[in-house]
């Protein structure tokens, strides 16, 4: 029975030793002292057993059981250990390591321009408005003045639609939409993206940005356009810019004109970015002629008023010194992060 006792402890024992999990640990444990199990069977029929023989025979199976269970937690203990150990190592993260950079947008250089000149006219009481890039021919033209036939049409020539809309070649048709909703006095600014039947080179865009702006009270002139004008431009490009008025023509303004700004990317020495001549055309401008108050309502023996669109992608050339407009339209982020 001893020689039984030592082989089963010899078997179990190397049995143990050559498991490498705790599930195969417990299977060893239940095989032999599970209440089926081998050691387990053997206690139990001690009793058939005569003494003194069971007395011994009995201690040496009841000290083999301690030992396999010992021996059974001990082991378990080193592979939990190993295995915590083991997935420290592998889910190890350096925190002192610098993480990945993450890639931070900006806002687009036109809407960065409309931003702050948002702010300039805010600062001065002028609302903001929005109004339809598909639109009709009477706020295009017919109720800014431009008649049908009219050769100023050619000016905006634009995208037209099937369903006889067009894609609005300014911003001008929303101060109609918004002088028909509103009375005087107004003052008021328009960003937004306008279409043009247009060859593009360094200056010119098919698809580009502009912002009307505009005010009418009981004694608004000329000078008050000027003032407005200056202060912005002023505010945007710095104290020592200069503006030139030139006399234009539009159906819906009188007396016009083209506003130029002095040029700084060359400081008006003349360069790609303004033509050669020093000057960059920005703006037309111009006091509400009295047949488009009329065509909104009012009455122009009582109140009058100016109106003005800039270019807003000529503004970020100018602000950004970038040199052909068309990298504006380009998509091109290493061209983009620079501003
Ligand atoms: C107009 O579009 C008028 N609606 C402006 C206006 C409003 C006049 C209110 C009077 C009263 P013009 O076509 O000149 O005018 O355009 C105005 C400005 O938009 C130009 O001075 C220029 O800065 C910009 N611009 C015009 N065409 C282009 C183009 N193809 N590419 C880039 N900028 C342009």
């Amino acid at each position: 029975m001893l020689d039984k006792l030592k082989d089963l402890e010899k078997e179990v024992l190397k049995m143990i030793g050559g498991v490498e999990s705790v599930t195969g640990l417990e299977t060893i444990r239940i095989k032999y002292l599970g209440r089926k199990g081998e050691l387990t069977a053997f206690l139990r029929s001690l009793h058939k057993m005569a003494e003194p023989k069971r007395r011994t025979i009995g201690r040496k199976a009841n000290e083999l059981k301690k030992k396999i269970e010992k021996t059974i937690d001990d082991n378990k203990t080193l592979l939990q250990k190993g295995l915590i150990e083991g997935k420290v190592k592998e889910e190890w993260i350096d925190v002192t390591q610098s993480g990945t950079k993450r890639l931070l947008g900006h806002l687009y250089p036109v809407t960065q321009a409309i931003e702050e000149i948002r702010c300039i006219f805010e600062s001065m009481g002028y609302e903001v408005v929005d109004g339809p890039e598909v639109e009709d021919d009477y706020h295009s033209f017919g109720a800014l003045n431009i008649l049908p036939e009219h050769p100023a049409r050619d000016a905006w020539d634009t995208f037209y639609l099937t369903n006889g809309l067009l894609m609005r070649p300014h911003t001008s048709p929303v101060q109609i939409r918004t002088m028909k909703k509103r009375k005087p006095p107004l003052r008021f600014i328009v960003p937004g993206r306008v279409y043009r039947y247009e060859a593009e080179d360094a200056t010119h865009l098919s698809v580009l940005h502009q912002l009307e702006g505009f005010a009418v009270d009981s004694n608004i002139s000329f000078a008050d356009l000027k003032g407005t004008l200056l202060s912005l431009m002023r505010s945007l490009f710095g104290k020592k810019t200069k503006l030139r008025f030139r006399p234009s023509f539009f159906p819906f303004t009188e007396p016009s004109a083209e506003v130029d700004v002095t040029c700084v990317v060359c400081g008006g020495k003349g360069c790609r970015s303004c033509g050669g001549d020093g000057w960059v055309e920005l703006l037309g401008a111009g006091m509400i002629h009295h047949q488009v108050l009329r065509n909104v309502g009012y009455n122009p023996e009582k109140v009058s008023g100016f109106a003005f669109g800039i270019g807003l992608d000529r503004i970020a050339m100018i602000k950004y010194r970038i040199e052909d407009i068309r990298d504006l339209m380009k998509n091109d982020l290493r061209f983009l992060r620079q501003f």
